[in-house]
């Protein structure tokens, strides 16, 4: 199983495949914002990879990241990553105080078109 290591969090053995935003939100039980609830379509899932950053994108990803001027290096939207590999990260858009109202889907929405960086 994959390791995700949080910055100042700790270290969660994740199931190889899942969403890299339900294994914060639900594993490792970060305060982490998704207020599209998974959907690409918000940005608010974004973290910061440290190390084991994917090439393999998704259309939609890589679409809303240029959509929204998002060009740093490492900054990728959680809902849109399966955690395949080890990853370490850093949680960069915490939830705002009012509850998140979607829970992500266990798979990948829309449904995955991968490409590369
Ligand atoms: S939760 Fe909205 S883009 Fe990921």
């Amino acid at each position: 199983m994959p390791q995700l290591t949080i910055d100042s969090l700790g270290t969660y053995e994740i199931p190889a495949g899942r969403r890299l935003i339900n294994a914060i939100i639900d594993d490792a039980r970060a305060d982490q914002h998704y207020s599209c609830g998974g959907q690409a379509r918000c940005t608010t899932c974004r973290v910061q990879f440290i190390t084991g950053e994917p090439s393999k994108i998704t259309q939609a990803e890589k679409d809303l990241l240029v959509q929204s001027k998002i060009t740093e290096p490492g900054i990728r939207l959680s809902c849109q990553i399966e955690c395949d590999r080890d990853m370490t990260i850093k949680v960069i858009s915490p939830k705002p105080p009012a509850k998140n109202p979607n829970h992500p889907a266990d798979e990948i929405v829309p449904p995955a078109v991968w490409t590369t960086k």
